[in-house]
């Protein structure tokens, strides 16, 4: 070899080194949902967001019309943008639960690759649990009606269990490439777990996929019990997937529980449970996302209390997490990340605690 194509070979090394330097800087940010129209939302809760392969972001929340609590009577609102983020569409509301007691809870939300369509699961689960989904075939710009995830599968009749919330995936690699997978959990103390649902036809039939079951298994928990919630999934290179729960009863320490699956969704062996200390849970819903090879992981800097949203980051498949970055150190709770391209992330999150949702736009190499 030439030494002029070796000293080619050594600055383009350094180049790419540079340029993969991993920084992540908030460049931007705004409020998506604010309460205020009176009669109208008293709170918007729950954000998830999803990047759709026209490009457009989809922003969802629930619209709490009549008070902040997890009950009670909802609005689906939705926002969208064509400009990764920089500006949005007014607010609407894709499913209106009327006054109902039994509101709409979120969710996930999915993008279905093969039939270019958007799929929203929820549940309504006050008095009695019920999953639904609804369907854009649009990218966000038109709805299709409420079916219950029952209809098709008789075995979810009742089921209690809600997804997410966060966003769902749709296998890349595998023999089970196409699959749709949405994870959650188990609503009750008694059968709380960490669970997903799968559909290998597109979202037209859903199935009970692998779980990771609370212990004592079916019985009230104490703190310190293992009973693992609200969980987002992730899909790496090779096809594992990797599962990140919140660790409602404190399980070993206050900090985040994730778990592994080698067969698309359909089991989580205990032997690929993990628990990472270095990521604090004060008992409230994160979000974990893949993206060129790195975890990303958005939650609290807190075990105590719901304050302090942070972005913290993870080179090796999320053993260690060496990457931080404070996003806003004061009332925070629930958030979503989104892919946006190959050098930004978006973050959702609940900022304050008044019903406020803002969305950041994070710059991941300078
Ligand atoms: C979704 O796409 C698959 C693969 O292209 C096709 O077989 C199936 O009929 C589609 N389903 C729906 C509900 O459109
Ligand atoms: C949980 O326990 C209750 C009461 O003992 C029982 O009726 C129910 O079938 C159990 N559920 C499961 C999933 O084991
Ligand atoms: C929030 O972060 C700040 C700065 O890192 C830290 O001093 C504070 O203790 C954190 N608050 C809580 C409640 O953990």
């Amino acid at each position: 070899m030439g030494s002029e194509s070796t000293i080619f070979i050594m600055i383009s090394a350094v180049l790419c080194q540079a340029s993969a330097v991993l920084s992540p800087v908030v460049i931007e940010e705004q409020y998506l949902f604010q309460p205020g129209n009176p009669g109208e939302v008293d709170a918007y809760r729950i954000p998830i967001s999803i990047m759709c392969p026209d490009r457009s972001i989809l922003a969802f929340a629930e619209g709490r019309k009549y008070g902040r609590g997890d009950y009670g009577s909802k609005f689906l609102a939705m926002r969208r943008s064509k400009d990764s983020g920089d500006t949005w569409t007014t607010t609407e509301f894709v499913l209106d639960d009327n006054p109902s007691v039994d509101g709409l809870n979120l969710g996930n939300v999915i993008i279905d690759y093969y039939n270019n369509s958007v799929i929203i699961v929820y549940v309504h689960a006050h008095t009695h649990s019920e999953l639904y989904m609804v369907k854009s075939l649009d990218w966000g710009v038109s709805w299709g009606k409420a079916i219950a995830l029952s209809d098709r599968n008789p075995k979810l009749k009742g089921y209690e269990w809600t997804a997410g919330p966060g966003y769902g995936i749709q296998l890349k690699y595998g023999p089970h490439k196409g699959r749709l997978l949405s994870c959650g959990h188990g609503m009750s103390l008694e059968l709380r777990e960490a669970s997903c649902l799968y559909s290998d036809d597109y979202g037209d039939t859903w199935h009970l996929g692998g779980r990771v079951l609370g212990i004592p298994f079916n019985h009230t928990k104490n703190t310190g019990d293992f009973a693992p919630g609200e969980s987002q999934i992730v899909e790496m290179y090779d096809g594992t997937l990797i599962m990140m729960s919140r660790n409602t009863e404190a399980f070993h320490c206050k900090c985040r529980i994730f778990s592994k699956s080698y067969d698309a969704g359909e089991s989580f062996p205990v032997s690929d449970i993990w628990m990472v200390d270095d990521l604090p849970d004060p008992n409230v819903c994160g979000s974990i996302l893949h993206h060129n090879g790195i975890l990303y992981f958005s939650g609290l800097d807190s075990r105590t209390s719901r304050t302090n949203m942070t972005l913290y980051w993870s080179l090796d498949n999320g053993i260690t997490w060496p990457g931080y970055l404070p996003i806003y150190l004061h009332n925070s709770a629930y958030s979503c990340l989104t892919a946006i391209d190959n050098n930004n992330i978006g973050l959702v999150y609940e900022k304050g605690n008044n019903g406020h949702i803002a969305f950041s736009k994070i710059r991941l190499h300078a």
